[in-house]
């Protein structure tokens, strides 16, 4: 039978989606995420534009929404690189307490501050916003995210100081802020006062690119730190390069170029033995030239433009072996060349303009192969050896052999450019031109709209773009790291920014079609973005900028393309030549199964047959044929239909005593086993209580299994409160029906034997008689307290967004503090009227927020339903509110019991009922104009109400619902 069933759910769920594809997107309720979460995402994208399709469906994590991934429904996620999003992100954000990971980078469209709630997100890692136009500073309870990992907030608008706080972060590895207009001095420890000296796991300070002022405290490095970038470039700091910063012996690049640094170079510089770059350059440094023997990994060092004392050309350069570039331009060199210069076996680049060298260039022409530029421009070499014969640039221009030997020759004139920079070789694709926006992709050599950006790599150890084997070893990486099809990466014109930037325009293609889809936008801007990428080495750090992607990428991956479609059809197809050559096997094991599947009623008819016997579970919920049920609801006329959910259909039907029912008939694919069918069977059967909706028969047939109820004239809470089914319910009478429901609730947790805990209560299970008396409902997704009275049961979580206990979330253990919790939120839509996600608030939140004490109405004014605010007594919404506000505590324990909850609300009935008779008192009556009194839910407050345009209100089902008028 499980077999046979999968089968036709698969052909079947094949035919769906093949439906669905050609279709649209149906919007899907499925209340997976945390009503929180879910709440603070609606928030977030209501101030956001341009946010994924995905993100109209109704359930951030069941959906899913992309860019979102879940545990539990708590959202772990959020990552929205590169979504031309724009506007400012919410505070809301704050209430994604499990957020591990936000990234929202590169969209320049997002402004404002970044929200100081954003220190809440405790369990945050990853805080990645580079490259969008936050302002303001930068909050100070980020200081309090103590797992993070990677804080990146590059290339926004931030500015004021950098708070001490970071110096909490004592995980932190990644520290960029650079790129912003950040003032003020390094913060360093003092006393208690964090500092970034406590940063002992970091290994990245990128904070080049601000306007940070003062000197480099001695305080901020030790031996104990790990750090091996520090890019403290184009600031204005001041003051000496301290001392301390060669005890980091991990220290691969140091850039404190464009500084106003002045005194001399520590001289245990040398201390540094796995420097790769030094850049000193642009400062007002002074004293001899640092004395760099031993330091042998170097490849990158610039000294130029400084104050240094003029020094011949040192002799330890000619004992870098490593060493590819050399910068030492502006004045301090003099005096003649050394040859050896030329046999340093790696040199690529060799600038030493505007110095006062002299005496003989002397050039063997077997010079080392690597040699790509040597820069003497404006110095005083007046002769050369031998006859020059080079395969590199040479450039003696401004020296006084220009004016003699060598005038007129190549060497003397300024190159426009300096050497040839790499692009992707496309040769192989011919001569085609792409439509305006496309581009020509190696991979495919078809035109496609690729994903464009840049990667900036910010301390390259080489300065050379022209020798391709770098590069195309990148453009490797990229692809092969990025799980994109070979050659799909295309670099172009790579240059040196002002800032010696190496700057890589590169695009990404679709492997195929034109688009890329929004998801792979996404997932290759993070793995740029969050650093997940490991460039070649040479290339040191570096950050991603993208392009807005254009849209029709987006809308293109909503539709399924032909080919998809054809793929279902022809999938469909197999399947179901599949199930024919099944056929046979599947019908003679089905015969067997529905044998199987009706034995555990057998002894029931037998007994009830008899009418005596062993099955006194049972007594008084009477069986029903399929045929009986199909007959009292007009063979489920469509017309009968008075709700519908998850679960399936419910149908009002008629007995023939004239009885009327509510008929619940489970849909294919969410029946139950014939087992778990029977348990609930025996369990509702026992269930007897006035504010519970009884059980009247089931009918478990043809694979059918239907439940029968009472049928309950008035519909559910929900309608009457969102005005739908024209009744109103003034505010005793919500006292009043808050604690019929308790009752019943409290009679499920305490009366029912076994106790059963509810698992959805909502105001959509919340049923009203003929006299609005309250009856709770559904008790499909009811679990038995386990026997061993540990209180709990432990189970996937199910329930109904906005109602869902945090607690169970978190621990996955149901108990029945959870139905207080969803209780409590009941009660607060009781006082407001509306459902407990509204546009993007969640109720709970709202309500605590607002709460005042102090203030003569409580706080409450925004929130309460304007219907009753003028017969609300004070007293009596103060405790009912506060009542509401216990039951939806975060920690299960600090809730009361329903019993409890029942007691107090007696209280507070009886209040009112006192007040009532004190009459309309002016003293105890709320003095806030009525609105509409007596003719609630006009237009207005019903436009208001349960229909929210981003949260469908969607009670699982109703058995009764829309109006049976009176
Ligand atoms: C540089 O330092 C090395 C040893 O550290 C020493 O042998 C050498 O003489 C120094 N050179 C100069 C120019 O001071
Ligand atoms: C080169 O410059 C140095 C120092 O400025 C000077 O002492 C020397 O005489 C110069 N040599 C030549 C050949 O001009
Ligand atoms: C290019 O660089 C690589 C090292 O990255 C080197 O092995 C190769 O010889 C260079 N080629 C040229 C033409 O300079």
């Amino acid at each position: 039978m499980g077999f046979f069933f999968q089968l036709i759910m698969v052909v079947w769920s094949c035919f769906a989606a093949l439906f669905l594809s050609i279709t649209c997107h149906l919007p899907v309720v499925l209340g997976d995420t945390y009503g929180e979460d879910a709440a603070a995402l609606i928030a977030l994208k209501n101030d956001l534009q341009n946010t994924p399709a995905s993100w109209e469906k109704y359930d951030p994590c069941g959906a899913p929404w992309d860019g979102i991934t879940c545990n539990n429904g708590r959202v772990v996620t959020l990552t929205l690189a590169s979504m031309n999003l724009k506007g400012t992100v919410a505070s809301d954000i704050g209430s994604l307490t499990q957020l591990q990971f936000l990234d929202l980078s590169n969209n320049p469209g997002i402004s404002g501050q970044i929200p100081q709630n954003i220190g809440n997100l405790l369990n945050l890692t990853r805080l990645m916003l580079l490259t969008c136009s936050f302002t303001g500073p930068i909050p100070l309870t980020i200081g309090n995210l103590a797992q993070l990992v990677y804080l990146d907030l590059n290339s926004n608008k931030l500015t004021g100081n950098i708070p001490a706080s970071l110096g909490r972060l004592s995980n932190l590895y990644w520290l960029d802020i650079s790129n912003n207009t950040l003032t003020g001095t390094l913060p360093v420890s003092k006393g208690n006062s964090p500092g970034l000296d406590n940063l002992l796991k970091a290994k990245h300070f990128h904070f080049n690119k601000n306007k940070l002022s003062g000197s480099i405290p001695v305080e901020l490095f030790s031996s104990s730190m790990v750090l091996i970038h520090i890019l403290f470039d184009d600031n204005q700091f001041t003051g000496q390069i301290p001392s301390t910063v060669c005890l980091v012996k991990s220290l691969e690049v140091l850039r404190l170029d464009r500084n106003s640094l002045n005194g001399s170079v520590p001289s245990n510089l040398n201390n540094l033995t796995g420097i790769i770059e030094l850049n000193l350059a642009g400062n007002k440094l002074t004293g001899t030239l640092p004395n760099l023997t031993g330091v042998t990994t170097l490849n990158y060092l610039d000294l130029s433009n400084n104050s240094f004392d003029p020094s011949p050309i040192p002799s330890w350069l000619t004992t870098m072996q490593s060493l590819t570039t050399l910068v030492m331009e502006g004045g301090v060199l003099q005096g003649p060349i050394p040859r050896s210069l030329f046999s340093l076996p790696s040199l690529e680049i060799l600038k030493l303009k505007n110095n006062r060298i002299n005496g003989t260039l002397s050039l063997d022409n077997d010079t080392n192969r690597q040699l790509l530029l040597v820069d003497f421009e404006s110095n005083q070499i007046s002769s050369v050896t031998v006859g020059l014969v080079t395969s590199y640039t040479l450039i003696l221009y401004g020296n006084p052999i220009c004016v003699s030997d060598l005038a007129n020759t190549r060497y003397c004139q300024l190159p426009t450019q300096v050497s040839d920079s790499y692009s992707t070789n496309l040769t192989s694709c011919g001569n085609i031109t792409c439509p305006q926006g496309q581009k020509l992709s190696p991979q495919s050599c078809e035109c496609s709209y690729p994903f464009e950006g840049l990667l900036i790599f910010r301390a390259p150890a080489f300065q050379d773009i022209s020798n391709s084997s770098r590069f195309t070893g990148l453009e490797y990486q990229l692809w092969t790291n990025l799980s994109l099809a070979p050659h799909s990466v295309y670099l172009s014109n790579l240059y040196f920014d002002v800032n010696d930037y190496l700057v890589a325009p590169v695009d990404f293609f679709p492997s195929n079609g034109i688009y890329l889809n929004q998801s792979e936008i996404l997932r290759i801007s993070s793995y740029l973005t969050n650093q997940s990428f490991k460039p070649p080495s040479g290339f040191g750090p570096y950050y991603f900028v993208s392009l807005p992607y254009i849209q029709q990428g987006a809308s293109q991956a909503k539709s399924f393309s032909s080919s998809a479609i054809i793929g279902i059809v022809v999938g469909c197809s197999v399947l179901v030549i599949l199930l024919f050559l099944l056929g046979f096997y599947a019908l003679k094991y089905r015969k067997r199964a529905k044998e199987a599947a009706l034995n555990p009623f057998e002894t029931w008819t037998r007994v009830h047959s008899k009418g005596h016997g062993d099955a006194p579970q049972v007594k008084g919920v009477r069986w029903f044929s399929f045929n009986d049920a199909k007959k009292y609801t007009n063979n489920f006329f469509e017309g009968n239909e008075i709700g519908a959910g998850g679960y399936g259909k419910v149908y009002k039907g008629t007995l023939p005593s004239g009885q009327i029912v509510a008929i619940k008939r489970a849909q294919k694919g969410s029946t139950q086993g014939a087992h778990e069918f029977k348990t609930e069977i025996e369990l509702l059967s026992r269930v007897h209580h006035k504010n519970l909706v009884s059980l009247l028969g089931f009918c478990f047939d043809q694979g059918e299994q239907i439940l029968i109820y009472e049928f309950i004239s008035n519909g559910t809470l929900g309608e009457s409160l969102s005005g739908r089914t024209g009744i109103w319910l003034d505010w005793k009478r919500r006292v009043k029906i808050a604690l019929d429901s308790a009752r019943g609730l409290a009679y499920l947790h305490e009366l029912a034997d076994p106790p059963i805990i509810h698992r959805d209560v909502k105001s959509t299970n919340i049923l009203l008689d003929e006299d609005l008396n309250a009856k709770v409902a559904d008790f499909g997704l009811s679990k038995l307290i386990d026997d061993e009275g540990t209180g709990h049961v432990s189970t996937q979580v199910k329930g109904t967004l906005g109602y869902l206990d945090p607690e169970y979330y978190m621990t996955q253990q149901l108990t029945y503090k959870s139905d207080v919790y969803s209780f409590g939120v009941v009660m607060l839509e009781l006082v407001t009227a509306k459902p407990p996600i509204q546009r993007g608030r969640y109720v709970v939140r709202e309500v605590k927020a607002a709460i005042d004490k102090t203030k003569e109405f409580y706080g409450l004014e925004e929130i309460l339903d304007p219907t009753i605010r003028g017969e609300t007594s004070l007293v009596s919404l103060q405790k009912f509110v506060g009542l509401a506000l216990q039951c939806t505590e975060e920690l299960a324990s600090k809730r009361p019991s329903m019993n409890e909850v029942v007691k107090e609300i007696e209280a507070i009935l009886q209040n009112e009922q006192f007040n009532e008779r004190r009459s309309a008192s002016a003293s105890t009556n709320l003095g806030i104009p009525v609105q509409g009194i007596h003719q609630p839910y006009d237009e207005q407050i019903s436009g208001k109400g349960f229909s929210s345009d981003e949260f469908k209100y969607s009670g699982a089902y109703a058995f009764t619902s829309h109006v049976e008028p009176k």
